[in-house]
C-alpha cells in the first residue's frame, strides 16, 4: 500500500522493467512517490508501473533509450509534463556481456559504454537541468562492485561502471551549487533479475560459500539503500557510493 506523499514527490527510475529498477520503483511508491517507469522495454516498464498504481500509487510508464540524447531529452520533457517534475532520478538501466578482452570485438565495447555510462550521464543530465531549475533534488546511479574491481571477460562493463563511479562524484561535486545530491549504489551480486541469463544454481553454489554474509543479495536490498539515499535522512549526502554486496568486496573474489 502506497503512503500519501505530502510534497506529490515525482522519481523517475530508468531500468524500471528490469529487476532492480522495478524493486526500486515499489520502494519509492511505497515511500511516497509518483513513479515514472522507463525502460526500453516498454511492456515490462508498463507492467511495473500497472503493479504500482495497484497498489494505490500515482505511475505512468515511457519507453525510452539511454544512450539515444536526443530521446532521453524529449522523454524526460514529456514525462515531466504528464507526472510532474522529478525530485528523484534513479538510474537502473544497464547491461552486462561477456568476452574475452582479445576478443572483444569494437562494437560491442561501444554498446555497452555507451548504454552503461554515456546513458548515465545524459540521463543525470536531463534530469538534473529539471531539478536546478525547480530548485534542487537526488539522483541515484546504480554501479557495481564491478566500478571498483575487475571481473574476468568483463573489461567493457568494467570500464562502464569504474565510469559511473567517477561520473558520480564529478557531478555530485558540480551540482551541490544547485542543491541536487548525486550518489551511487554498488551492487555485488543480485538474483532475481535479468541481467544474465542466470546465475544458475550451479555458478551460486560456487559464489555464495565465498560472499561474507553467505547469500546472494535481492534487488530488494538495493532498493533499501536507494530509499535511503532518496529520503530526508540523506540530505547532507553526496558523491558517495553505498556498497551493497553482503561483504563481497572485503574478499578478493569478485
Ligand atoms: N544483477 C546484478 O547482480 C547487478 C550487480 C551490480 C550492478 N547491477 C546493475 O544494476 C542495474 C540493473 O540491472 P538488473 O540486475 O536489474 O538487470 P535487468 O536486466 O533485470 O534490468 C536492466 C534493465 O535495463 C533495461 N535497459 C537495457 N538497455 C537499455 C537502454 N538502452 N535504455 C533503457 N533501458 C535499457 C533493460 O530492458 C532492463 O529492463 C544495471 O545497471 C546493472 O549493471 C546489477
Amino acid at each position: 500500500m502506497a503512503r500519501e506523499n505530502p510534497n506529490g514527490s515525482v522519481a523517475v527510475v530508468t531500468g524500471a522493467g528490469g529487476g532492480i529498477g522495478r524493486a526500486v520503483a515499489q520502494r519509492l511508491a511505497q515511500d511516497g512517490f509518483a513513479v515514472t517507469c522507463l525502460d526500453l522495454d516498454v511492456t515490462r516498464a508498463g507492467e511495473t508501473a500497472n503493479a504500482l498504481r495497484d497498489a494505490g500509487a500515482r505511475s505512468i510508464a515511457e519507453k525510452l533509450d539511454v544512450s539515444d540524447g536526443g530521446e532521453v531529452e524529449r522523454t524526460f520533457q514529456a514525462v515531466s509534463a504528464r507526472l510532474g517534475t522529478p525530485t528523484v532520478l534513479v538510474h537502473a538501466a544497464g547491461i552486462l556481456t561477456f568476452a574475452p578482452a582479445l576478443e572483444l570485438a569494437e562494437q560491442e565495447w561501444r554498446r555497452v559504454i555507451d548504454v552503461n555510462l554515456t546513458g548515465t550521464f545524459l540521463c543525470d543530465q536531463a534530469a538534473a537541468r529539471l531539478m536546478a531549475a525547480a530548485g534542487g533534488g537526488r539522483i541515484v546511479n546504480v554501479a557495481s562492485v564491478h566500478s571498483v574491481s575487475p571481473g574476468s571477460g568483463v573489461a567493457h562493463y568494467d570500464a562502464s561502471k569504474g565510469g559511473v563511479a567517477l561520473l558520480t562524484k564529478s557531478l555530485a561535486l558540480e551540482l551541490a551549487a544547485h542543491h541536487v545530491t548525486v550518489n551511487a549504489v554498488a551492487p555485488g551480486l543480485i538474483v532475481g533479475t535479468n541481467l544474465v541469463s542466470g546465475p544458475n544454481d550451479e555458478y551460486l553454489a560456487e559464489v555464495v560459500p565465498h560472499i561474507p554474509l553467505q547469500r546472494a543479495g535481492q534487488p530488494s536490498d538495493v532498493a533499501g539503500a536507494v530509499s535511503y539515499l532518496c529520503s530526508p535522512a540523506a540530505s547532507y549526502v553526496t558523491g558517495a557510493m553505498l556498497v551493497i554486496d553482503g561483504g563481497m568486496l572485503l574478499t578478493a573474489r569478485i
